[in-house]
């Protein structure tokens, strides 16, 4: 009896023992299932394989490896998504995993240690900027508060256009005047301020934004390799250290302005800038969150960064399409003359009445996404058709290789508006069709995304109603290239450089 006692004693010891060891022995060998990778060199990881342009090189990787695929650069695990599926289980089915970014080097000291607002960790103080982004800043009632703003720099555009046209001169640089409308659009909305011969503020801003989006934009080693990161090999850390001091001299100088102006006229009744609401909001005792002098001007730095050159390139693209494919111009102008008519220009509100107009802007975005990769970090370790996807690792939503993925899209290198013409239900660029994302999606997607489309529809059609255009110095049927330069926002290899030539006589009289 005792015996079979002790004997079943030992069985059970026997059983748990194996089952503890059979569950650690299994634990030890469920072996992380990464995304298909290619070769990786030792230290350098898969560094090697990028080029300038890191969405060519990442979706010549897809087309070899698949839509999911995982590198490592340097010491960082990384996970690039190509395809719209892959994109959908990032930024939906698993969004809250994927709702922060990586941190890097220039972000960090850029915008002054509190990664500002767009890499900000998912969390309180990035939840309370995305409100006052989506319920004021830049909400649609603070949009049209600002439509006369927008008309006017509009007309300033035209009107600029019109003076080179008539002198004659050898051509426009559109890459410059672009990125002039859109800053001062921007920096009127921020802070009130515009560029002119005078005062030259929205052009120092300019000039200190385009510095910062070359070094978010290149790529630093230092993000990727700890050598490179201990001794600045590239000069990188001092760089960054100059153009924050440049911005953050002339950002004082703009809020001590504010605050002399607001010690004036206490409830004045102008519209409010974007610096107003912040400061209001910074001296406020019962808001959410005491914003600090610092994240002010890192959220006005972020807004710059973010929406100047996205607007000025998507129209540059638009454009530079439009004169490659004179049919499609034509027709667009035959439908804005029939709509608005030949005296007077197109307004904001004409948009909904252009949808061949509208087609052409999203065939622009599917080809030529001013932001062709959504930058994430995973927060915790998930699965993802099957594989896994390790915290802390880099993911890179390839929005420019899914715009072209031929699965989704016939003659997908072709521009062809048409295609959006006939959509039974109409093609959304905002983020509900996950074939096409140039705004990125979810939580963390683009804020500005009404504010740039009112912006680049007003511009590329105000440039074909009132001018025809010509290539270089006019010669012939010249093509515009095509090329993409290195930066953050999906630059033109070559600054376009186009001759207007008015095609309103009498021209709608441009009041000022
Ligand atoms: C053609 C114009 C634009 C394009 C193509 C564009 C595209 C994008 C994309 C792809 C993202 C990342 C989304 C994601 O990760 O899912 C983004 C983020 C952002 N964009 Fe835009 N954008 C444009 C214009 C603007 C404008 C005009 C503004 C504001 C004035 C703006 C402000 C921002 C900000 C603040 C973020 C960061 C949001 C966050 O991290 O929560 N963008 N944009
Ligand atoms: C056109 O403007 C761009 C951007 O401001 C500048 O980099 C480029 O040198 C200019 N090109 C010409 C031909 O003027
Ligand atoms: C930029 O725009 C402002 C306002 O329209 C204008 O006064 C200025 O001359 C422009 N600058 C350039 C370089 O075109
Ligand atoms: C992720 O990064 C954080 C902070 O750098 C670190 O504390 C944590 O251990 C990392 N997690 C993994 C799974 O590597």
């Amino acid at each position: 009896m005792a015996d079979l006692q002790s004997y079943a004693t030992l069985f059970l010891v026997f059983l748990v023992t194996a089952l503890l060891v059979r569950t650690l022995f299994l634990k030890s060998q469920t072996k992380v299932r990464l995304p298909p990778s290619p070769m990786a060199l030792p230290i350098l990881g898969h560094l090697h394989l990028l080029g300038p342009l890191p969405h060519q090189a990442f979706h010549k990787l897809s087309k070899r490896y698949g839509p999911l695929i995982s590198l490592r650069l340097g010491s960082v695990p990384c996970i690039v998504a190509s395809s719209p599926q892959t994109a959908k289980e990032f930024l939906k089915t698993h969004e809250l995993a994927f709702s922060s970014r990586p941190q890097n080097i220039a972000v960090g000291h850029l915008t002054y240690g509190t990664c500002g607002f767009a890499f900000a960790p998912y969390g309180p103080y990035w939840k309370f900027m995305k409100k006052l982004c989506v319920s004021e800043l830049l909400g649609g009632r603070t949009i049209d508060q600002f439509e006369p703003v927008r008309r006017e720099e509009m007309r300033s555009f035209v009107k600029l256009l019109l003076e080179k046209s008539k002198a004659q001169e050898t051509g426009v640089n559109l890459s410059r005047e672009l990125s002039n409308l859109t800053n001062n659009v921007v920096s009127r909305m921020a802070m009130s301020k515009r560029s002119s011969r005078t005062e030259g503020e929205a052009d120092e801003v300019r000039v200190v934004v385009q510095a910062v989006a070359n070094l978010v934009g290149t790529f630093n080693l230092g993000d990727y390799l700890g050598f490179f990161r201990k001794f600045d090999v590239q000069g990188f850390g001092k760089r960054i250290k100059d153009v924050h001091k440049r911005f953050d001299v002339i950002m004082e100088r703009i809020i001590k302005e504010h605050e002399e102006e607001r010690k004036k006229e206490k409830g004045g009744n102008g519209v409010k800038d974007f610096l107003d609401t912040l400061l209001d909001i910074s001296e406020d005792d019962n808001a959410e969150i005491r914003l600090r002098r610092e994240d002010i001007k890192g959220f006005i730095m972020d807004l710059f960064v973010a929406g100047t050159d996205t607007s000025s390139v998507t129209s540059q693209w638009a454009l530079s399409e439009l004169i490659n494919n004179p049919i499609m111009c034509e027709k667009a102008r035959k439908e804005i003359d029939s709509v608005v008519g030949k005296n007077r220009l197109v307004e904001e509100s004409d948009i909904a009445n252009l949808p061949y107009l509208q087609a052409i802007i999203k065939e622009t975005f599917r080809l030529h996404p001013a932001s062709p990769i959504s930058l994430r970090q995973c927060t915790q370790d998930c699965k993802i058709k099957g594989y896994d996807i390790p915290a802390n690792a880099s993911v890179f939503i390839n929005l420019w290789a899914i715009g072209r993925d031929p699965k989704y899209w016939d003659n997908s290198l072709e521009f062809r508006p048409e295609r959006f013409m006939n959509d039974q239900n109409p093609t959304d660029v905002r983020g509900q069709y996950f074939h096409l994302l140039p705004f990125g999606s979810g939580r963390r997607g683009c804020p500005g995304a009404t504010l740039a489309l009112q912006v680049i529809h007003a511009t590329v059609a105000n440039m074909i109603q009132c001018f025809t255009w010509k290539v270089g110095h006019g010669e012939g049927n010249a093509k515009v290239d095509m090329k993409e330069g290195p930066g953050l926002t999906l630059p033109r290899a070559q600054p376009l450089v186009c001759v207007p030539v008015a095609r309103l006589h009498p021209f709608p009289c441009i009041e000022i």
